[in-house]
């Protein structure tokens, strides 16, 4: 399933960085280039937390340890 029409992007691509270790939002952004308002819709930066739930299901890091 696309989850985004203009990049291309299904969302196995989205797992696939999951899998890699990619959860975080600014990241997943870039890697995917959806911030690039010159070059897409900018509609699925509005959704960036539906991407990185997607990609966090499929992360096997642990989250990392709360400092005190
Ligand atoms: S549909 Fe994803 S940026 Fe346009």
């Amino acid at each position: 399933m696309y989850v985004c029409i203009c990049k291309g992007i299904k969302e196995a691509d989205v797992e696939a960085l999951g899998r890699a270790g990619v959860t975080c939002p600014k990241l997943l952004a870039s890697t995917l280039e959806i911030n690039d308002k010159d070059n897409c819709c900018g509609r699925c930066i509005n959704n960036i937390s539906d991407f990185v739930a997607i990609a966090s299901k499929h992360c096997k890091r642990s989250p990392s340890p709360i400092q005190a």
